[in-house]
């Protein structure tokens, strides 16, 4: 089987009872491919194999946490910086579980009041920056470079993160995407849409499943 291992607190969680799995003999015969750097690193000190998308294109399930979730089970990812290989991880994937706790569920993307990231390229950051936040589709929304100290914040594909700030949900959120994505040096965005197949809700009542 071929896995995509996500990034994040949560994912990290999956991460390590796989390499738990693996080593008592529970779990054989997988190859992960992994969504960033710090999963890299955590998946090899675990002694999962590994791959990258290159050598492995076609997954058989990807297994990530998200910021929000809404409803239909769009969800808003990218807090962690890792956006840009989850998109690509989990869209060559054939199954996309979520795992989450209730905190991250939402009426509408945008709804938590926090960061709902895009990846630009660092030339010129800010001519993207304000046409982020002049966009119709993102009406009202704040935009700020993502900064790591005094610096800004560097991805792993060495861009930066416009974080958008949102006072009420996105409205259209496949009309968001579209508009974002017709800007030239933006890379991606944080809303993954119509791409998980199952999210998994832990609360303070149990589990919770929801599926497509
Ligand atoms: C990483 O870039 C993100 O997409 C994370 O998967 C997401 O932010 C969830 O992270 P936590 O499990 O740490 O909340």
């Amino acid at each position: 089987m071929v896995l995509g291992l996500g990034t994040g607190s949560t994912a990290a969680f999956a991460v390590d009872r796989i390499g738990q799995l693996l080593k008592e003999g529970k779990l054989k015969n997988i190859v992960a491919v992994p969504t960033s750097i710090r999963t890299y690193e955590q998946a090899k000190s675990l002694g999962i194999p590994l791959a990258t998308l290159d050598e492995q294109p076609n997954l058989d399930l990807a297994i990530d946490g998200a910021d929000e979730v809404d409803p239909a089970l769009n969800v808003v990812k990218g807090r962690g910086g890792a956006l840009l290989r989850e998109k690509m991880v989990e869209l060559a994937s054939k199954k996309f579980v979520c795992i989450v706790d209730e905190s991250k569920l939402v009426d509408g993307l945008g709804g938590s009041k926090d960061a709902m990231p895009v990846e630009v390229v660092q030339f010129c950051w800010k001519y993207n920056l304000e046409r982020l936040q002049a966009l119709p589709e993102l009406a009202g929304c704040k935009a700020k470079l993502r900064m790591n100290g005094e610096k800004p914040y560097v991805t792993d594909n060495s861009n930066y993160i416009v974080d958008l700030y949102f006072d009420t949900p996105i409205k259209d959120s496949h009309a968001a995407s579209k508009a974002i994505l017709a800007l030239v040096g933006v890379v991606d965005h944080g809303l993954f849409l119509d791409m998980v197949d199952v999210v998994i809700i832990a609360g303070s009542t149990g589990i919770e499943v929801k599926q497509k």
